[in-house]
């Protein structure tokens, strides 16, 4: 397995394998990889990759002034054991300065499915996230990304920032993956106190009742909402948004009449979880 962190080689390394016949997945990480980013490895392969890039980089424009990014959690010797693991080609593994020229002044913004959830709570967010998913694409060259359903909204934007500026690259977006308690698999549960770990699984277990609701008939997305907020709140989080929207636009909907995603942002302490389900 390579681990490369020049653009210039990675970029080097990935026509190699194009001129030899591969098929090229990409993996965009933050690292502290766990089984969740693994099974977007075993989608890669799936999609028929030949050769699978993982890339960890912790990407400081996707970070507002009074988030985690100096605590955010690293381990790269874990990291690149999982890789080898899974027969990872490559781990692309970038210095900060590798990926931004000092006086940096170009940006890649998505205008509309940015804008609601977790972009009004994140100014800045998905600039930094399609701004930086662009740089990897325009580095690894890929013919496949993988992205996880978890950051349901991220998937939205990138798949559209991808057909927008005409990037070659197939977007595949693979199912969530969860401990056996519920609690979607993310490298922010690392920050979870004991107490808030065995009260966190609260989220998807209000979320699963409202898709059981949903599926029994109820369409009131507001019913859905305060239900999954009331829960959330009785097991100690403290909610940012829960919402119902178009899976495919994220418009709001009051009346679920068509496929909806419900996603929630809460917080238990100081660490923000999110979730979703669809309500098909
Ligand atoms: O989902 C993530 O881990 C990040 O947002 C991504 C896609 C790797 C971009 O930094």
């Amino acid at each position: 397995m390579k681990i490369i962190r020049t653009v210039a080689e990675m970029q080097a390394q990935a026509r190699q394998w194009r001129r030899e016949g591969a098929t090229l997945g990409l993996v965009p990480t933050m690292g502290f990889l766990h089984e969740g980013h693994l099974s977007l490895v075993d989608a890669c392969r799936r999609e028929g990759c030949s050769q699978v890039v993982v890339s960890i980089f912790v990407n400081p424009t996707q970070f507002g002034p009074n988030e985690d990014l100096d605590r955010y959690p690293r381990d790269f010797a874990r990291d690149e054991a999982l890789c080898r693991g899974r027969e990872v080609a490559a781990i692309f593994y970038p210095e900060v300065a590798e990926m931004y020229a000092p006086d940096a002044s170009t940006w890649v913004t998505e205008e509309t499915l940015s804008r609601p959830l977790c972009g009004a709570s994140r100014p800045g967010h998905f600039r930094g996230v399609t701004t930086v998913v662009a740089k990897l694409f325009n580095a690894v060259l890929p013919d496949v990304a993988v992205f996880g359903q978890k950051d349901a909204q991220q998937s939205l934007v990138i798949r559209r920032m991808a057909r927008d500026l005409h990037f070659p690259v197939k977007i595949v977006v693979a199912p969530i993956v969860r401990e056996a308690d519920g609690l979607a698999l993310s490298s922010r549960n690392k920050y979870l106190s004991a107490t808030e770990r065995a009260a966190a699984p609260a989220i998807f277990r209000a979320l699963s009742e409202a898709r059981r609701r949903h599926a029994a008939g109820e369409r009131v997305a507001d019913t859905l909402v305060s239900f999954v907020a009331e829960s959330i709140a009785a097991a100690g989080g403290r909610v940012d948004y829960i919402e119902v929207r178009s899976q495919t636009t994220l418009e709001p909907c009051s009346d679920i009449a068509g496929p909806a995603v419900m996603a929630v942002a809460a917080f238990f302490g100081r660490t923000r979880l999110i979730d979703n389900v669809l309500l098909d």
